[in-house]
């Protein structure tokens, strides 16, 4: 297995036990192959309830896979779940109302045991600099507008320096001008900070903007339709311009996968 693979799937089956028993689950999701380096920036498109969160909590060793293979950073997803490898930024920030934002990103520091600081994580100063919130410290989450609070939940996220940073539609709720905002200052940490990104979302524009790989699932049955590589475009193109008319007839051939995917 090459080293610098961030996550790899061969014939990867994910989805729920069936209740009561182990026995006779229906995967969400079959026959997953699916390679990303370290550094890569994986975004994944697909109809809602195609098993987008679900293949994630796989990832995050939140869900045992039904059959086939994973590997996260070569080596079982519990592992790097251990060595906090992995962050995860959800749609919904969760952030708790009665502390603070810089309370709210040291979260992780006193949850559990086992979960103390890790010596080589981020300090609190250094991440609300990173994330622009230095002015918002001592603020509280309603004191917060959709697109702060979602730049808390990353900062959180990132606390420990995961390697892997997986993100479940994290700007969905926000507006437009937010979004595309948000999307480039996520492209900057990335470049910045070397990690592997999983981004799951359903805009094809923020796809293919933010995407060096998009993935495309297709449900009844789940299943990959195509992995898209944009890394030759946008090596060609520099630095992506959502404008392009390289990257326009890519959306349009992820708009064709998408409704052939989801049959109405
Ligand atoms: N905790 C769960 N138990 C059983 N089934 C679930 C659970 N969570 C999600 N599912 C089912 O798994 C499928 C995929 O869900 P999900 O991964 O959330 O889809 P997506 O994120 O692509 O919208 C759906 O059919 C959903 O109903
Ligand atoms: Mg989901």
């Amino acid at each position: 297995m090459e080293t610098n693979t961030a996550i790899c799937c061969r014939g990867l089956a994910i989805g729920y036990p069936a209740a009561g028993h182990g026995f006779g689950a229906v995967p969400v999701l079959d026959g997953v192959d699916l390679d990303v380096s370290q550094g890569g920036f994986l975004t994944i498109l697909g109809p809602s309830g195609c098993g987008k969160s679900t293949l994630l909590r796989v990832v995050a060793d939140l869900l045992a896979p039904l059959g086939g293979e994973i590997t996260v950073l070569g080596g079982p997803p519990h592992a790097a779940r251990v060595r906090r490898d992995i962050g995860f930024v959800f749609q919904d920030p969760t952030l708790l109302p009665w502390r603070s934002v810089r309370a709210n990103i040291e979260l992780p520091l006193q949850v559990g045991r086992g979960r103390a600081a890790r010596p080589d994580g981020l300090a609190t100063d250094d991440l609300l600099v990173l994330l622009g919130l230095s002015e918002l410290a001592e603020r509280m989450p309603d004191q917060l507008s959709g697109g702060q609070r979602q730049r808390v939940a990353i900062a959180r996220a990132l606390l420990s320096r995961p390697r892997i940073l997986l993100m479940d539609e994290p700007f969905g709720a926000l507006d437009e001008i937010t979004r595309d905002r948000l999307n480039d200052e996520l492209l900057a940490l990335w470049r910045r900070t070397g990690s592997t990104v999983v981004f799951v979302t359903h805009s094809i524009a923020e796809a293919v903007y933010l995407g060096q790989q998009v993935l495309v699932l297709a449900a009844h049955p789940g299943r990959v339709l195509e992995i898209v590589d944009l890394r030759p475009l946008k090596d060609a193109v520099g630095r992506c311009d959502r404008d392009a008319p390289e990257i326009t007839a890519v959306a349009a051939h992820l708009r064709r996968l998408l409704a052939m995917g989801s049959p109405a």
